[in-house]
């Protein structure tokens, strides 16, 4: 048996860190995207390869140990094994080979697509089915529990649940989501990678969580109710916690309960066609992570500050975890041109290598051919 997949990156529009505090994110499947040709073999072996010779390893699916230190790309798909079989889906031996066109750590979600991509072939040599909100969840617990990474369920339920045309706005406590047009016409998204490399990402971006669970602790004592998440506080009982909260865990909480609220007014603009009020939310929710979660770097404020300077921009943030990475850009079609080769220049006066620039709809999510 034969079967090719299709994982699509993705691309987070609006609400930034706010996954893990059980609140809403506003993410749109990309172009670029993970390729996966997987036929079947006998036994319980499982041989991959990726992005063409010399990268070819293989393992037991009764032998599936999580890597002892810095994970590499095949620990991601023996974590999905993993993850399949605990949950109780029998597998069988496979040959995968992989392609990508997703720049890896750009904070476009390689790995969920990679997980993604893997998880759909797999199962789909095995004769079974699996809907993809469950897919999604099984493919975090991969990279939570096997590769050792504590993201959200953003990434996952983006690249699974994505949809052409369309941003998908969930709410990631009850994990319920809605299908916004993501109606461009005249206008396009332009994702700008700053090529920082994100060393420091993982335990900046673990330290965060902790932060918000350190100021969740401390807000349940003060306001004397349980909370679960900071997804529980009104933007009220936040900014009266200014006095009693430290600073810092201050400053963490109001950026998420701020971003919250932004997501939900962002999916109304878009709703209601109004893409520059979409662009504008998009710029606070910048200055948001630059000034309050402290997530942004260097580059990614110059491309940000860089493009909201020319003319047709209507907003531009950093996306995904930030310090480093890549950030989008709301833009009036015929924008695209001058906004790219200002950033060009800017990063060029300061010396930086070139940027590089991606122009994407709101692609599907997982597809799969047999
Ligand atoms: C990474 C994580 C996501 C999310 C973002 C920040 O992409 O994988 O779960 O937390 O960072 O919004």
């Amino acid at each position: 048996m034969r079967v090719r997949v299709i994982a699509p990156g993705r691309v987070n529009l609006i609400g930034e860190h706010t996954d893990y505090n059980e609140g809403f994110v506003m993410p749109a499947a990309i172009e670029p995207s993970v390729f996966v040709e997987a036929t079947s073999r006998s036994g319980r072996m499982v041989s991959a390869r990726i992005d063409g010779p010399g990268r070819a390893t293989s393992f037991s699916l009764d032998r599936l140990l999580p890597p002892r230190r810095n994970p590499v790309w095949v620990d991601y798909v023996k974590g999905v094994c993993w993850a399949l079989e605990r949950a109780g889906y029998v597998l069988r031996g496979a040959n995968l080979e992989i392609k990508s066109t997703i720049p890896v750590g750009a904070g476009l979600s390689s790995s969920a697509a990679l997980e993604l991509g893997a998880a759909a072939a797999l199962v789909n040599l095995a004769g079974l089915t699996i809907r993809p909100a469950e897919m999604a969840m099984l493919c975090r617990s991969a990279e939570n529990e096997f590769v050792g990474v504590r993201c959200g369920i953003m990434d996952q339920f983006a690249v699974a649940l994505g949809r052409a045309g369309r941003a998908l706005l969930l709410d990631c406590r009850s994990l319920a989501y809605e299908y916004i047009p993501l109606v461009l016409e005249r206008y396009r998204l332009l994702i700008v990678d700053s090529r920082v490399s994100r060393s420091l990402a993982a335990s900046a971006y673990n330290r965060r969580r902790e932060e918000c669970e350190a100021a969740v602790q401390q807000l349940a004592v003060q306001l004397g109710r349980p909370l679960r998440s900071l997804r529980d506080l009104s933007l009220e009982e936040i900014t009266g916690a200014q006095s009693y909260l430290p600073d810092l865990l201050f400053k963490r909480s109001l950026y998420v309960v701020e971003e919250n609220g932004r997501v939900i007014k962002a999916a109304a603009a878009l709703r209601g066609g109004d893409l520059h009020t979409f662009g504008r939310l998009m710029g606070l929710s910048h200055a948001g992570l630059r000034d309050l979660y402290q997530v942004s770097c260097p580059l990614l404020d110059l491309i940000v500050d860089t493009a909201a300077a020319c003319p047709g921009v209507l907003g531009a943030r950093m996306t995904g975890a930030g310090f480093g990475g890549c950030a989008v850009v709301l833009l009036e079609a015929k924008a695209v041109e001058l906004t790219g080769e200002k950033i060009r220049e800017a990063f060029a006066r300061q010396g930086w290598p070139e940027p590089r620039f991606y122009l994407t709809a709101a692609a599907p999510g997982v597809t799969v051919e047999i």
